[in-house]
C-alpha cells in the first residue's frame, strides 16, 4: 500500500517541477482535497495544488478529503458530488487498495508517472550534459544568440516574461492580455490555450522548456475533469479553452493561501462556445516540445499518452456525418464569436489534420490503440483528399464552378455538393489573381464559404494538408494581394469582411464584428508567426520578413494591440485589449524563426508519402467503388 500511496503522491507532484515537489512530498501532512473550489494538494501553511473544477461548484461546500498521512489514507466525504464524484466517491469507501480510491485513468497516469519518470531523469541528464544540438534524439541548436535582438523584440520579451502567470510558484503560462489601462478584463487575465502556443513556441526556441512542460502537464490535468453546462456534459477528451490561477484563503486558516486552478470549458464564455481548437493546439505543442527538447519522456508518460488518446476518440467519434471533415458549431476556434463558420471550418480541419499526424507520430504502439491507428490512419487519408479536393479555388476551378450543372443525383456527379453557380461572389470574380489560389473557409451541402481565413490556409501548408503546388499558390496570393491580407498591418484574419444586410444576418448584428473590425476583417499580429512558418516550409521566408517589416513600424508604438481595424487595418482596434500576449509572441517567434528557419522544423507536418500514395489511389478508383468501404480499404495501406 505504500508503493501505491507513494504512486499517488507521485502523479500529483510530477505535474510541477519535480524539485519543488519532491521536498513537498515528503511532508507528513500533504493532503489532497476537494474543496469548495475544486481538488487541490496542500501543505501546512504553503499549499500545491493539482487540479480544480470549475468556479459553478463555489457555493458548494468541501465535499471530499484524502489525507497521506505516513502512507495511510483516509477519506472525508460530503455530499454535492456529481455523478463522477459520486462514483470516485463510492470506490473511495475501501482504504486497503489504492484503485479503490482512483479510477482507472488516473491509475493509468501514475504508472505513466512512475515509468517515465526514470526515462525523464535520464534524457535530463543527456540535455544538461550536452549539446543540444548533438545529443543524439535529432534536436537542432535552437537557442537565439541574443547580440543582434532589435528594441522591439527585447521589449517583446520584457512583456512576455511579465505575462507569466504562476502556479505554486511555479510558472504554468501565460495571461491572454496586460492592458493597465482596462478595467473591463472580461476574461483576458487568464491563460487561453490557443494564446499560449505563440508564448510557448517561444519559449522553446529560447530553450526555457519550464513553462512549456508545466502548461503540457496542468492543461491535462483539467482535460479529464468534470465539466457541464446546464446539466449537460461535453465529451471527455475535451481541453478547456483556458484557464485562471486564483489564489484563495486556506480553509479554516487565515494565515495561509492555496493556488487553484479554475479551467473554463466554454461553460462561461461568451455565447458558450466550445473550445474544439484547444486540444488539436496541445497536440500540436506537445511534439513541438519533444523536437524542441529531446525529451520524449513527457510524450510517453502513460497520462500524456492517455490525454492523447481521448482527444483523439473524441475528434474520431462517429456521427451522421458524411464527410471527414469536423463538424463543429460557430466560434469554436480562433473566432469565438458568430461568424457564421459553424460546419466544417477550414482552421479546425487545418488543425485536426495536423494534431492527427502528430498523435499518430507520438503514440506509442501498445495493441490496445491498433483500432485507433486504424481509425486515424483512414481518417487522414479521407480528410486530406476532401479538403485538397473540394475546398480548393484558383482562376481554373472558379471557372470550373460558375459551369457547373446543378441537381445532379449519381455518384459520378461532378457538382457533388449541388452548389449553385450564382453563388460565386461579386468580388471574387475581380479578386482571384491568375497566379495563386486558396481554401475556402468552409464547405457544407450547397454551400461554399468563399471567404479567404488566414490561419486555416496557413496551417494547411504548415501541417502539408494542402499539396506542395497549393502550398506555393496560397503564398502567391499573399503577394498578389499583398494591400489586401497584409496592408498596414499584418494579417487579416479573413477577407472580406461581412456587410450590411449579411453581416445583420450572419453575425446577428454583432457590434463587435462590425465589417472590417476584430474577426469580420480585422488584422490581428499574432497570425505573423503561422505566416513565417509557412513562408519558411515553403522557402520563401522573404514574404514573412517583409510582413515583419510592417508590423515593426508601429507595432510597439502601439502597445502591442490584440487587432487591428479598417480595411488595410490602420487603426487599433476599437475594442483591442493593448499588450495582448500573443501579438507579442507572435513577433517574437516571426523573429526567432526567421533567425534561425531551420527551428520552424518542430512545427512542420512533412507531407506523408504514404497519405499522397493513397490520394492517388483514390482519385484513380471509379467513383462508385469509392463509396464502398472495402474500396477505401484497399486503398490505403498503413
Ligand atoms: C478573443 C479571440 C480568441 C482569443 C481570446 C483571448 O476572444 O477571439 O481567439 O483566444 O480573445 O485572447
Amino acid at each position: 500500500m505504500a508503493a501505491t500511496s507513494e504512486a499517488v503522491r507521485q502523479v500529483l507532484c510530477t505535474a510541477g517541477p519535480s524539485i519543488s515537489h519532491t521536498g513537498l512530498c515528503s511532508n507528513k501532512s500533504n493532503f489532497l482535497a476537494l474543496s469548495k473550489y475544486g481538488l487541490s494538494y496542500r501543505t501546512e501553511n504553503v499549499s500545491w495544488c493539482t487540479k480544480i473544477k470549475s468556479s459553478r461548484h463555489q457555493n458548494s461546500r468541501r465535499i471530499f478529503a484524502f489525507h497521506f498521512v505516513d502512507g495511510v489514507h483516509s477519506l472525508h466525504c460530503g455530499s454535492n458530488l456529481s455523478d463522477r464524484f459520486r462514483s470516485l466517491n463510492c470506490k473511495c469507501r475501501q482504504t486497503d487498495s489504492v484503485t479503490d480510491v482512483v479510477n482507472e485513468d488516473l491509475n493509468r497516469r501514475i504508472n505513466g508517472v512512475e515509468n517515465a519518470s526514470v526515462l525523464e531523469n535520464e534524457k535530463r541528464e543527456v540535455l544538461l550534459n550536452g549539446d543540444l544540438a548533438t545529443n543524439g534524439h535529432g534536436v537542432f541548436s535552437s537557442t537565439l544568440p541574443m547580440a543582434g535582438i532589435s528594441s522591439a523584440e527585447e521589449e517583446a520579451w520584457d512583456l512576455l516574461r511579465a505575462s507569466m502567470v504562476n502556479y505554486c510558484g511555479n510558472p504554468v503560462g501565460t495571461i491572454a492580455a496586460n492592458d493597465p489601462s482596462d478595467s473591463n478584463i472580461l476574461n483576458y487575465d487568464q491563460v487561453f490555450i490557443r494564446d499560449f502556443i505563440p508564448s510557448g513556441i517561444a519559449f522553446l526556441l529560447k530553450g526555457e522548456y519550464d513553462i512549456v512542460r508545466n502548461f503540457i502537464l496542468h492543461t491535462l490535468q483539467l482535460q479529464s475533469w468534470e465539466k457541464t453546462m446546464d446539466c449537460h456534459s461535453p465529451g471527455q477528451g475535451l481541453m478547456p479553452a483556458s484557464f485562471k490561477v486564483r489564489t484563495v484563503p486556506l480553509d479554516g486558516d487565515d494565515s495561509a493561501t492555496e493556488d487553484i486552478l479554475d479551467p473554463d470549458f466554454g461553460e462561461a464564455a461568451i455565447g458558450r462556445v466550445a473550445p474544439v481548437d484547444s486540444g488539436l493546439w496541445w497536440i500540436i505543442l506537445l511534439r513541438a516540445y519533444g523536437k524542441s527538447t529531446g525529451d520524449l519522456s513527457v510524450q510517453e508518460r502513460i497520462d500524456v499518452q492517455t490525454g492523447i488518446k481521448m482527444i483523439l476518440k473524441l475528434c474520431l467519434a462517429d456521427g451522421f456525418d458524411m464527410f471527414p471533415t469536423l463538424l463543429v458549431t460557430d466560434g469554436s476556434c480562433m473566432i469565438d464569436r458568430r461568424m457564421g463558420i459553424h460546419g466544417h471550418p477550414l482552421e479546425i480541419q487545418a488543425l485536426f489534420y495536423s494534431a492527427l499526424l502528430s498523435a499518430r507520430e507520438m503514440l506509442t504502439r501498445e495493441d490496445a490503440s491498433a483500432d485507433l491507428i486504424t481509425a486515424l490512419n483512414n481518417r487522414l487519408v479521407a480528410l486530406s483528399f476532401h479538403v485538397r479536393e473540394y475546398y480548393w479555388i484558383d482562376m481554373r476551378k472558379l471557372n470550373e464552378i460558375y459551369r457547373y450543372k446543378t441537381e445532379e443525383y449519381s455518384y459520378d456527379a461532378v457538382n457533388k455538393f449541388n452548389i449553385y453557380p450564382d453563388q460565386i461572389p461579386p468580388w471574387l470574380v475581380e479578386w482571384m489573381p491568375n497566379k495563386g489560389g486558396y481554401m475556402i473557409g468552409n464547405l457544407q451541402p450547397a454551400h461554399m464559404d468563399f471567404r479567404f481565413f488566414s490561419l486555416g490556409n496557413l496551417w494547411s501548408i504548415v501541417s502539408s494538408l494542402a499539396t506542395a503546388d497549393q502550398s506555393h499558390a496560397i503564398l502567391d496570393l499573399y503577394e498578389a494581394k499583398w494591400a489586401d491580407l497584409v496592408g498596414d498591418m499584418p494579417l487579416k484574419i479573413c477577407y472580406p469582411a461581412l456587410e450590411g444586410e449579411e453581416w445583420r444576418i450572419i453575425t446577428g448584428s454583432d457590434p463587435k464584428n462590425t465589417p472590417w473590425s476584430y474577426h469580420n476583417g480585422g488584422s490581428w499580429p499574432t497570425l505573423l508567426w503561422q505566416l513565417t512558418v509557412a513562408s519558411i516550409k515553403m522557402n520563401r521566408p522573404e514574404i514573412a520578413e517583409n510582413a515583419v517589416k510592417v508590423a515593426e513600424r508601429r507595432i510597439a508604438r502601439d502597445k502591442w494591440p490584440e487587432y487591428y481595424d479598417t480595411k488595410r487595418g490602420r487603426f487599433i482596434g476599437k475594442q483591442a485589449r493593448l499588450f495582448q500576449t500573443w501579438s507579442i509572441a507572435g513577433y517574437v517567434v516571426a523573429k526567432q524563426l526567421l533567425a534561425n528557419p531551420e527551428a520552424a522544423k518542430i512545427l512542420v507536418n512533412v507531407e506523408d508519402m504514404e497519405l499522397v500514395n493513397a490520394f492517388s489511389c483514390m482519385l484513380s478508383t471509379n467513383p462508385k467503388k469509392k463509396r464502398s468501404r472495402k474500396g477505401l480499404k484497399q486503398s490505403f495501406i498503413i
